[in-house]
């Protein structure tokens, strides 16, 4: 190994809370918000203090524990705080529709919860939490395993394009896309990355960009629409995203506009890889088209930073994500390896 990367923590749980990265205000500000409640890590999930489909199941991960303390501190017996975790689970799946690993997070705290029927409600509170915890050092571990799989696809010198943020604050740490990137530099190769903005929420210029130039990574910030001109001009030599969920035939749900890239990188021949972690694959849906796409307040296409950019009363829209289809991807990239040519038969295999 070249050289370690490491990079600032998107959550840690500290004197019985969880404190969470509030990336709402980066790059000008980081600042964590304190959590002691299970509505707090709700609302964080639904504002997107915390974002990216791996973070967001952490987060909901640790919300049970939390809930779990929340009716130990009210003195509540083992029914009452049993209610207390199913009400719990389901604002936690409530926060956001389409990112997978919300819903399977809190599906295994759930399971978990079974087994616990018959232990103390302090046992169950320390059982949770311990469970949140090993979810999020798995997490990491797995994007480091997505890193060094995906860097085998990257050439010694290359220039990588990448939408949204799919990096160590999208996840428990390390990152998927950016996973493979810092795997790649740490290897030694030449990588230069070329970050979408990724409009509205701009999650590549503020976050993305500003994981990249802490890492001190070559980085090059562009618009959205310069995509396809840097693509006309053998600019980019391969293009890696995140993805919030992944159909059984390998239909890839990710940030808007990631739909746009992957038609441009057929296009112009460039490989299209998804890096994201096995719970990302939800096998229970067919194609992406039974993937809810969430829809997400129209002030957020007409406002920026809290500035009117549009005509008052305007209507506008803003979906928050797309669907790739799997036969614009070439491989995706994932912690137990590398599937080419994504369907069902190779992706339910891996699971
Ligand atoms: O709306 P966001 O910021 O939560 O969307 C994030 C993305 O689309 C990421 O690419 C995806 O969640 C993968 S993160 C490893």
């Amino acid at each position: 190994m070249m050289r370690e990367i490491k990079t600032m923590s998107t959550m840690y749980w500290q004197d019985n809370r969880l404190y969470l990265l509030d990336q709402r205000y980066l790059p000008s500000k980081t600042e964590y918000r304190s959590c002691e409640s299970c509505d707090q890590i709700v609302d964080s999930i639904k504002v997107m203090s915390v974002r990216g489909a791996p973070a967001i199941g952490i987060a909901a991960a640790y919300g049970m524990a939390v809930a779990a303390r929340e009716a130990l501190i009210k003195g509540c017996n083992k029914v009452e705080m049993l209610t207390a975790l199913e009400e719990a689970a389901v604002k936690l799946k409530r926060a956001r529709p389409t990112a997978v690993n919300l819903f399977w997070a809190v599906q295994r705290m759930e399971k978990l919860l079974l087994k616990l029927k018959e232990t103390s409600p302090q046992q169950i509170f320390e059982s949770l939490l311990k469970e949140a915890k090993n979810l999020h050092k798995e997490d990491i571990d797995n994007n480091r395993m997505i890193g060094l799989n995906g860097a085998e696809l990257v050439p010694s010198k290359a220039s990588v394009l990448t939408h949204c943020n799919a990096g160590a604050l999208a996840t428990g740490g390390y990152g998927t896309a950016l996973g493979v990137v810092r795997a790649a530099v740490e290897q030694g190769k030449d990588v230069h990355v070329f970050v979408d903005e990724t409009r509205p929420l701009l999650q590549g210029a503020r976050i993305t960009a500003f994981e990249l130039f802490e890492d001190d990574i070559s980085v090059t910030l562009v618009t959205d629409s310069s995509a396809g001109h840097l693509m006309s001009r053998n600019k980019v030599d391969l293009i890696v995203v995140g993805a919030d969920r992944i159909a059984a035939n390998g239909d890839t749900a990710n940030k808007i506009g990631t739909y746009t890239l992957a038609v441009l990188a057929a296009y112009h021949k460039i490989p299209f890889y998804v890096a994201a972690p096995v719970s990302t694959i939800d096998i229970s849906v067919e194609t992406g088209e039974g993937i809810i796409i969430e829809e997400r307040c129209g002030s957020e296409v007409t406002h920026l930073n809290g500035h009117s950019i549009a005509p008052e009363g305007i209507t506008a829209s803003n979906p928050a994500f797309d669907i790739t289809t799997a036969k614009l991807i070439t491989a995706i990239i994932t912690e137990r390896g590398v599937v080419c040519k994504p369907d069902r038969v190779k992706l339910e295999k891996l699971i």
